[in-house]
């Protein structure tokens, strides 16, 4: 975080509003103070997704979800924090400093290396539409794809020579360094040279439609068949899903995504109506992919060739979708079939539906286990079954498989069961969930301590109570302890109460205290009389006090006993007895 100074994270705050930033992203709907809307980070049906404006914070009641507008954007878009920052700035009009030269430099070297990428697609565009790319266009066409596609895709051919694109930069007076940056040309012995010679030219996208790089294709059998960029300041090859800036309406939509491998298993799918279609570049699909995709779906559907489809290593890459809580399908296609043929022959209807009959993962899983080591081989199949059906989060439908497994191997269920936890769950510590209720369990001062921390938020005055009542210090619960602290630290002579958004801001993503938080402000939303309350909870708060510290003395005193210690027991005694008469309210 240590980039930005903490005024102008404030100044950002204070220009955006929560609300509209959200309501770029997801529709929502006025519910008395605030907003809400079905959470767009877990699956629901019922809306537990809250905006306030207000308080300039979005909380999720259902999954925990919760924090300022740079938080949203920085999860909705899998964002860092600064590129969060940067693009709240952004709209808000708000310059941000440069804080040393490399960093200036590396930002603007990313944009210039768009730029160029934008120039490049430019020229292969037009060269296609000239009169020595007529066989390019000819390749195209006996493809299947149309002009409207052509344009949408930016699809482009580029020259036969040497130098090309080199000389148009050379004539666009571009820099010809950044086209060697950009991946556009290839240093040699003798100079610099087009890396994109006498191929079908298709730029790949980011997701905000940005061109990251290029995937050039021979128009006959020669090898390689496609050359590709390299990586560059703005393209890593596993971070990319072709299709995904045309495709994120339509997989919201539809709720499923469809996933494939090559940029003609998009285009041709896209363009007969599919717009719910993601490929790979021919890798497997790594976390980055999935948590882009995370965003839009919660299902995915592999669209496997006959070949993949025998392949168990590809299975062993789907867990990284089962560790995402994605529910995965798969089809298989014929022998011979890519996306691409299989709609040319036999239409979108017959690829529609295969996909809405496609096999779950688990069916799909067993059955190709059950094929490849026939179904007495017992130990193989549950050997190969229970780390996937252990990365299942969802208990239901874990034990579910479990009993189906069981079944159809003939075998216990408990048999089973007690083999998967001998599995070792790949899942780290960090994705566990927080259990609010396990924390609840630290002590019933927690639950006082927390409302009172709402309403420290909700108003000035009864912060000023805290301080003077109970001290900063003195909260058991550090969670509700570092927020109280933080609350302080956030407080602007004028303001009567303090910004909750601005609060998680410094935070520094603690995630105990930002849950801290987000229970504390749902708790005083109820709240008619916050000082009255406030007084409550401070007088609860004392007699946890007032209790411990008896608890504690007494345990003392009965250790000083033990050990015959006199004098010790003579002091503690008269403690006690101090204690007792202090009335407590
Ligand atoms: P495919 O061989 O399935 O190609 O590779 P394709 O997309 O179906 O292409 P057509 O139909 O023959 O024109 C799948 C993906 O793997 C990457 C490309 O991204 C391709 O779309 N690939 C393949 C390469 O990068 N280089 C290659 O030589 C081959
Ligand atoms: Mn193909």
């Amino acid at each position: 975080m240590g980039r930005f100074p903490q005024e102008l994270i404030d100044q950002i705050l204070d220009s955006v509003d929560i609300v509209e930033v959200i309501s770029d992203y997801v529709h929502l709907k006025k519910n008395g103070r605030n907003f809400k809307t079905n959470c767009p980070f877990h699956n629901e049906k019922t809306p537990s997704f809250v905006v306030s404006p207000e308080k300039q914070i979005y909380h999720c009641f259902g999954c925990g979800a919760g924090g300022n507008a740079i938080s949203f954007v920085m999860k909705y878009e899998s964002m860092s924090f600064p590129e969060a920052v940067e693009i709240l700035a952004k709209g808000a009009g708000i310059e941000l400093p440069r804080f040393n030269a490399s960093d200036g430099q590396a930002e603007s070297v990313s944009a210039k290396i768009y730029e160029i990428n934008k120039v490049a697609a430019g020229f292969y565009l037009s060269f296609l539409k000239s009169e020595r790319a007529g066989k390019a266009r000819e390749y195209l066409r006996s493809r299947g794809i149309g002009s409207k596609t052509l344009e949408e895709f930016k699809i482009g051919y580029a020259p036969e020579n040497w130098d090309s694109f080199k000389k148009y930069c050379i004539r666009r007076n571009l820099s010809l360094k950044l086209a060697e940056k950009a991946g556009l040309l290839i240093t040699g012995e003798k100079g610099s040279y087009d890396r994109f010679r006498k191929r079908v030219i298709f730029p790949v996208f980011n997701e905000k439609g940005n061109v990251v790089a290029f995937g050039g294709r021979v128009m006959d059998k020669s090898l390689p068949k496609y050359i590709n960029s390299p990586e560059t300041p703005v393209y890593t090859k596993s971070n990319v899903l072709y299709g995904l800036n045309f495709c994120k309406r339509g997989i919201r939509e539809k709720n499923h995504v469809l996933i494939v491998e090559g940029y003609m298993d998009v285009i041709i799918p896209f363009q007969s109506g599919i717009s719910n279609i993601v490929a790979t570049s021919g890798t497997a699909l790594t976390e980055r992919q999935v948590s882009m995709l995370k965003r839009y779906t919660k299902t995915a559907v592999m669209i496997f060739d006959a070949d993949q489809a025998g392949e168990a290593a590809s299975l062993r890459g789907l867990d990284i979708l089962i560790e995402n809580d994605i529910k995965v399908k798969i089809v298989t296609l014929p022998v011979g079939e890519d996306p691409d043929s299989f709609i040319k022959k036999n239409g979108k209807e017959a690829f529609d539906n295969a996909v809405e009959t496609a096999l779950g993962l688990f069916e799909y899983k067993l059955a190709f286990l059950i094929r490849k080591f026939g179904i007495g081989a017992i130990g193989e199949i549950s050997g190969e079954m229970l780390p996937t059906i252990r990365k299942v989060n969802n208990a239901v439908v874990q034990s579910d498989y479990l009993k189906k497994l069981a079944e159809r191997l003939g075998i216990h269920e408990g048999s089973l069961r007690q083999e998967m936890v001998k599995v070792k769950s790949a899942r780290s510590r960090k994705n566990e969930p927080v259990s609010l209720t396990a924390r609840n369990k630290t002590g019933n001062f927690r639950t006082s301590e927390i409302h009172l921390l709402g309403l420290a938020c909700a108003e000035k005055e009864v912060y000023k109570k805290i301080q003077d009542e109970v001290g900063l210090e003195n909260f058991l619960d550090e969670s509700v302890k570092k927020v109280i602290k933080i609350i302080g630290t956030c407080m602007e002579p004028g303001d009567k109460k303090i910004a909750p958004g601005k609060v998680v801001a410094r935070l520094g993503g603690d995630e105990n205290a930002e849950a801290a938080l987000f229970e504390a402000l749902s708790k005083a939303e109820i709240t008619d009389d916050p000082l009255k309350a406030a007084q409550d909870c401070i007088s609860h708060i004392r007699k946890e006090h007032h209790k411990n510290e008896l608890k504690m003395l007494t345990e003392s005193l009965k250790k000083a006993q033990e050990v015959k210690n006199s004098e010790n027991v003579k002091i503690l005694l008269e403690k006690i007895n101090i204690l007792h008469k202090k009335k407590v309210n």
